[in-house]
Formats: C-alpha cells, structure tokens, sequence
C-alpha cells in the first residue's frame, strides 16, 4: 500500500460509517408511548377487543410543540381529564404524569417541533357495549415531527361549504367532549371532499354556526371579532380561547354568541382556527366569495401575532430543561 492512500482509505471509511449511521438512524423506528413503556412504531398495537376500537369509547388530544415547548399542554391536560370526567373514564395516571409522559415521548424521539396525539381509551373488554366490563384504560401517545406554517407568510386562504350534517346537540354526544367518535366530522369532511371544497362548516341543531370539521370559526364584522358560544356544541378548542385572548390584548372587541349562516356570509372576514390547523383565512363559502376571497387585515394581524406567541416560552412547557409544569 502507498502511504499517501492511508488518509483518503481512513476518510473514505469514515466517510462510510457516517453514511451507515445516518441510514441507520433513518431507519430507527418512531417510539410510541404504550402504557407506560415505549414501544417501536411497527410493534405499538392495541387489542380488537378495546372499546376505543369497537365503540369509539374513549377520548383525546391533538397537541404541538414549538420549538422544543409544548404550546399550551396545561390547557391540553386540563381538557383530556375534564372529558375523561364527563364519559367517567378513570384515568390511568395523574395530571403531572401524563403531562411527563407527553414530554419523555417527545424527548425520546428527539423531537423539537412536533404533532402529539395523546389517546386514553376504555380499554379491553368484550364485544357488548358495556363499558363496566373493560378493566383498564389503554393510553398512547404519538408524536411526530411537524413544522408549522406560521411565519412571515400570509395566511393560508380556504375554501369552506356549508355542510348538510349538523354538529351533535349539546345533550348529546356533543363535541364538547374529545371524544373518539369523530364520525360526525368524518362525513362533514367526506361531503366537502366531494363538493371540492377545503373543507365544511356544520350548524348546531338549532341552525346556528357551530364550528367546522376540526377547527373552531371566528368572523369579522365592522372591526368586531364573533365565534360561536358553547351553546353551538363546539369544542372548546386551545386556540379558540387563546384566540378570543389575543384579540382582547390587541384591542379588538370580542363576541361570543350564536352567529347564523347569514352574518358568516356577510361578514368582512372569515378564519378558521385549531391546533393542527393553527390559523387560516376563510375566501369562499358554498360558492359565495366571502372577505373579497383573500385573508382580511384583521386575520393578517392575528396570524402574524399568534406566529409570535407560539414560540414564547410562557405559552408553552418546555420539553429538554425543567420538570414538567404541575398542573
Ligand atoms: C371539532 C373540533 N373543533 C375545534 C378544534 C380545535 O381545537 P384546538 O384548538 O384545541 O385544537 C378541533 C381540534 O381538533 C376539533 O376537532
């Protein structure tokens, strides 16, 4: 051997190993909380026989990390264990340990900027109904990374129907509770699909807006921002409240109460809001170009502040320094 091939035969080695260690590392499987243990993607199963399969018998979260901080995961916590209270799930873990295992789920896929699904189901039981019969909850959490759309960019403009299903009553099996039973969203989301729309608007029983497929609405009229109270069936949704906060620190007077078809389809601006979503103008609905088809000034003004405040670390619970918030 020549002396001079030894440091390009040393490189290239190198060179190799770090190529094989980075397709190893690609080829690392997502770890999923199971139960209090993590488990590889391909291995994370739950049993045919749990009552969040059969019936839709359980509840969730969708959650986001910005920058290595939980955005609001207080709030998140704090509205899994209200449905819990509600559907009467008792719950695997306490407050504190659940937000632990959202942020160790997060640390152990080494993730910064991410989508969390946080689901707590009834667990095993047999095939009836009953939820008496199934001993204990299951409880996972995936996270994923996901980068947000925020930023300097203007907001996202879309186009909505008026969907013909509406939103279930508030005595009902109301979207007040994060429940698993989507199937009222699914064929609101279905019907946009088909109508080739962005997405649908559902009206509460009563005709008025409740809320779309999976974000919370707000409108603008003469400077006054308007979203549909709880009386509409809506979810209370994090960035709805967070929203209605904004708005009151920027000055602008906030409504919460029903609103109807007409005042959507007359008013100066649209946006949608929620968690996967963030924020997105609303230009056309059922046809009718609604705001002049673009993102008015108002939502333009909150896109460009809610961006600011996603990353504050006050909004959020850090997921690689302290210990988890207690809440
Ligand atoms: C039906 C429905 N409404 C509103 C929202 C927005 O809620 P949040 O801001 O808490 O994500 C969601 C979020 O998933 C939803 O499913």
């Amino acid at each position: 051997m020549f002396l001079d091939d030894c440091p390009k035969l040393d490189t290239n080695v190198t060179v190799l190993s770090a190529k094989r260690r980075l397709v190893l590392e690609m080829d690392k499987e997502p770890l999923i909380y199971m139960d209090g243990k993590f488990v590889e993607k391909s291995k994370a199963v739950v049993s045919v026989f749990d009552h969040g399969l059969l019936y839709g018998d359980g509840i969730f979260e969708g959650i986001r990390a910005y920058n290595g901080s939980v955005f609001r995961l207080v709030d998140h916590i704090n509205r899994l264990y209200d449905s819990a209270r509600v559907i009467r799930l008792k719950m695997p873990l306490t407050k504190h340990e659940m937000s632990e295992a959202v942020l160790e789920t997060l640390r152990k896929n080494q993730l910064r900027d991410a989508y969390i699904r946080l689901v707590v189901t009834r667990g095993s039981g047999d095939l009836g109904v009953d939820p008496a019969l199934c001993k204990s909850p299951t409880t996972f959490i995936i996270a994923e990374p996901m980068s947000s759309i925020l930023g300097p960019r203007e907001p996202k403009v879309l186009r909505m129907m008026v969907s013909s299903y509406r939103r279930d009553a508030v005595d009902s099996t109301s979207h007040e509770v994060k429940s698993l039973n989507y199937m009222n969203s699914i064929l609101a989301k279905i019907e946009a699909n088909s109508a080739g729309a962005d997405d649908a608007i559902l009206l509460d029983r009563r005709g008025f807006v409740s809320e779309a497929s999976v974000t919370n609405i707000f409108l603008v009229k003469d400077g006054k921002v308007v979203t549909p109270s709880s009386a509409a069936g809506i979810l209370h949704g994090i960035t709805r409240d967070r929203i209605v906060r904004l708005c009151q620190d920027l000055g602008l007077e906030v409504e919460q109460r029903d609103v109807t078809p007409f005042e959507l389809a007359v008013a100066d601006e649209v946006f949608v809001v929620g968690t996967k979503s963030e924020l997105a103008a609303v230009g056309m609905i059922s046809g009718n170009s609604v705001g002049g088809g673009a993102a008015g000034p108002t939502t333009r003004k909150l896109y460009q502040e809610f961006s600011k405040l996603v990353v504050r670390p006050e909004e959020g619970t850090p997921v690689y320094e302290a210990a988890a918030e207690s809440v």
